[in-house]
């Protein structure tokens, strides 16, 4: 770096079309994935919006918003910035363009696969693994062509240290490849149709260590991944404490593996194995937390940035919601509140804590932060838009949880209160109405996360077309045919 001899405009350096690329399909993904979200908590408020044809009812959609969120939106935000990331921090180019094209083609392939196969009710009704082999094939060698571009470019890094976001995704890669083989094993029966290798109890295990540490690893590692590069970034300080980076690291990633039974409490699944996954999960509150008080005290002398900067707003949120996130997990792990909370609309006011909290709040800061910077303009068209969007969203999420914890806990109560002579004092359908003025509720806090996915569409649209660009010139070093 220090004996550069030439200069050149990063853009040209690294390879930055393929994060271009998987940026715009972030935020594509995330309208199509957010919108579906909208449409089928206004089914769950109206049923009759399903207007009786079988593609669009909310059993079909349901998936279709899951996967499109998850793996559509998060998935193409990972690609973008884990690719970004690794040549910033290891100051070479994509080990191979070819490769890279290949994964960004070959993942939007995957998505539009899965957009017309669950509708149509192909599925293998594992949760977060629905599609079927054929697609699961394509999503396995797509993964480790990942995987060999990322490790490619780290092996060939000019600079000795990995920086510790290249540890998170490089966990996340390793673990999904290995998460998604597993629980996928299954003999085909047709194009359509297989049956998985794993039966009973085992299925059930082997489905919720998949399901549990695919939150662990693509909604979490990953996104901390981000949340090392890029808060740092925005505020201008280092990591707060860079050993503490490392703890949290290793601390995370051995504790997630074994605490996937908490989502199989009161099943057929061995007591025994219940409550170590609800202690691996009480156990796993300290290295979350260690990783958001990390990424929160980075901003220690920036806080006064706090005031103007949205893009960091939407960051220390995100950590929030991270924070309260990994609170409430532990909390719904321990089997007398799992008792209460399974069933109930109290898991889907944590999944969306965590869901649109975490990941989908880091991603937009994350994304505000390097969108300018990735093609070459001074800022993004208009912060106050970005300000408008942090709002909506943070009201949006707000609304959204508080709905639906407090339609949870009811629902909970509700169902276990008995009279005197042991029958139950509610119907199920007396829950159903009573929760009725929370999915109204909900359906609002959805709709201000997606108009806010929307304005941020636009504002990116205008910074592509409107905003003024950077002369600036940045140092490089120089590129040799060993290095492109
Ligand atoms: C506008 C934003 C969104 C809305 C309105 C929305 C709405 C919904 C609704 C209505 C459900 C079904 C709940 C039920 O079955 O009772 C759901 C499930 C789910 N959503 Fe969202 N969602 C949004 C964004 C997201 C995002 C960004 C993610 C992930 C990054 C996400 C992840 C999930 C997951 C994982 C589930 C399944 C939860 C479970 O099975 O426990 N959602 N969402
Ligand atoms: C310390 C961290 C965490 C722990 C111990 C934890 C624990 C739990 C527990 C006990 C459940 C309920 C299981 C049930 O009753 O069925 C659950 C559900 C869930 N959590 Fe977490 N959680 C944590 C963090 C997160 C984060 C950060 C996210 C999102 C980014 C997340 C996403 C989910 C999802 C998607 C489900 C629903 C799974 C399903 O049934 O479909 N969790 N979690």
């Amino acid at each position: 770096m220090q004996n550069s001899s030439t200069t050149t405009h990063p853009t040209e350096y690294y390879n930055d079309k393929v994060v271009k690329q998987f940026t715009i399909a972030t935020i594509l993904w995330g309208i199509v994935g957010m919108l579906v979200g909208v449409i089928i908590a206004a089914q769950l408020w109206l049923p009759g919006l399903n207007f009786d044809v079988p593609w669009f009812s909310y059993g079909r959609l349901r998936p279709l918003h899951t996967n499109a969120v998850i793996f559509a939106f998060g998935g193409s935000a990972l690609f973008a910035t884990a690719y970004y990331v690794v040549q910033r921090t290891s100051h070479v180019r994509l080990f191979s363009d070819k490769l890279a094209a290949f994964t960004f083609w070959g993942w939007q392939l995957i998505i539009v696969s899965a957009a017309i196969t669950l509708p149509l009710g192909m599925t293998q009704g594992k949760e977060y693994a629905e599609l079927e082999w054929p697609i699961d094939i394509l999503i396995a060698i797509v993964w480790v062509c990942f995987a060999v571009v990322f490790f490619g470019t780290l092996a060939k890094r000019r600079i000795k240290h990995i920086y510790v976001a290249n540890w998170f995704y490089g966990a996340m890669i390793i673990t999904i490849a290995i998460l998604h083989i597993v629980n996928n094993l299954s003999m085909p029966v047709t194009f359509g149709k297989s049956y998985s290798v794993y039966t009973g109890a085992v299925d059930a295990l082997v489905q919720w260590w998949y399901g549990h540490n695919a939150v662990g690893f693509f909604l979490t590692a990953g996104f901390l991944g981000m949340m090392y590069y890029f808060v740092p970034k925005q505020a201008g300080r280092p990591v707060y404490s860079y050993r503490l980076s490392i703890v949290h690291f290793w601390a995370l990633i051995s504790i997630y593996m074994w605490a996937g039974p908490h989502h199989l409490h009161y099943t057929a699944l061995p007591n025994w194995l219940q409550s170590l996954g609800m202690v691996f999960s009480l156990i796993l509150l300290a290295p979350s937390w260690g990783g958001m008080i990390n990424g929160m005290m980075t901003l220690s002398g920036a806080w006064h940035k706090l005031r103007t900067d949205p893009i960091l707003k939407f960051m220390i949120v995100a950590l929030s919601f991270y924070g309260m996130a990994t609170f409430e997990g532990p909390l719904l792990s321990i089997k007398t509140v799992n008792a209460l909370s399974h069933y109930t609309d109290w898991g889907i006011g944590h999944v969306h804590a965590g869901a649109l909290g975490w990941v989908a709040m880091m991603t937009m800061g994350c994304l505000y932060c390097m969108i300018p910077r990735l093609v070459g303009k001074k800022e993004m068209y208009s912060v106050k838009w970005i300000d408008w969007h942090f709002w909506g969203s943070t009201i949006g999420v707000v609304i959204y949880i508080a709905s639906m914890w407090i339609a949870g806990v009811m629902q909970g109560l509700m169902w276990r209160a008995v009279n005197n002579d042991g029958t139950l004092t509610y119907t199920f359908l007396e829950s159903i109405i009573a929760t009725k003025p929370y999915y109204a509720m909900r359906l609002l806090g959805g709709l201000m996360f997606f108009a806010g996915m929307c304005l941020m569409a636009f504002n990116v649209y205008k910074t592509l077309h409107h905003a003024p660009k950077v002369q600036a010139i940045i140092p490089q070093p120089k590129l040799t045919a060993a290095h492109a």
